[in-house]
């Protein structure tokens, strides 16, 4: 199982000052020596972390695979075309959240997808869509013709952190998620059971899958129990943990808790 180590909140940390520091290149040797099979970053609308230079930057710094997330916004699809990382994950953006909330509406945004699919397949970029895991979005998804998914695991990270992770006695919990216990647990599951089947739908139509969203050393656990998730992408836990551990520390021993859980 490939790890994607998301690094846009090396940059948010380097914005909180609007200096050099922490300078992002500086993230890529810790992130090959401790075996992060792809970097990941978010160019978003507003570039708020990553900028334009960083894309450039990261793509000529590291041999790693780039997965470039983005809108469908027109300008960041033609500067996504003209730079070529190797995969572009299209999510859906709102200026407003703190973070991306939501898988993409494939449903409403057919016509845009279809036009993004024509532009990368014309310049050799793989394509991927950030889905909720919901076995109709998987169904559209194999009728555009698009062979790589990452799943939202952003509702059973919200719950995990609710039930196991302090969220609930925290300034940040989530009033939506203050349920009884019991409920939770039952919310988990079923947030459990929606990942596992759109995973066995996008395996039997042969796609590569990926999983991605408020993943952590703990919540992880389950997933890893799933079969056929081909990668993860996990950004917040490992800066977090590095701030303490280093980074190169950080990734390894998720990397540790992967080869040992995944069955
Ligand atoms: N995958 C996608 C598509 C994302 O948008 C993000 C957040 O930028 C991640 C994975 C990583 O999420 P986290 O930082 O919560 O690990």
């Amino acid at each position: 199982m490939k790890l994607g180590v998301n690094i846009d909140h090396i940059a948010v940390l380097r914005e909180a000052r609007e200096i050099n520091d922490p300078n992002i290149l500086d993230s890529l040797p810790p992130c090959k020596i401790a075996g992060a099979d792809q970097i990941t970053i978010h160019l978003r609308e507003d570039r708020r972390h990553i900028k334009d230079k960083d894309v450039l930057d990261i793509l000529a710094h590291t041999n790693l695979p780039i997965n470039l997330e983005c809108s469908l916004d027109k300008d960041i699809l033609k500067f996504v075309a003209t730079h070529k990382p190797h995969i572009a994950t299209l999510v859906p953006e709102n200026r407003a959240e703190v973070t991306t909330e939501g898988g993409l509406d494939i449903k409403a945004l057919q016509k845009g997808i279809k036009e993004a699919k024509v532009l990368f397949d014309k310049n050799d970029i793989a394509l991927s869509v950030f889905i909720d895991p919901n076995t109709d979005m998987i169904d559209i998804v194999q009728s555009l013709g698009i062979s790589n998914i990452e799943l939202h695991t952003g509702r059973y990270a919200n719950i995990y952190a609710m039930l196991y992770g302090g969220l609930a006695n925290s300034s940040h919990s989530i009033a939506s998620l203050e349920l009884p216990r019991e409920r939770l647990k039952k919310l988990l599951d079923r947030s459990l059971k929606d990942i596992t089947a759109s995973v066995h739908l996008a395996k039997f139509y042969g796609m590569h899958i990926a999983v991605g969203h408020g993943l952590n050393y703990q919540n992880i656990i389950n997933i890893l129990k799933i079969k056929d998730i081909d990668e993860l992408n996990i950004g917040q836990s490992i800066v977090a943990r590095s701030v303490f551990v280093g980074l190169q520390t950080a990734i390894k021993q998720m990397k540790d808790i992967i080869s040992k859980e995944k069955i």
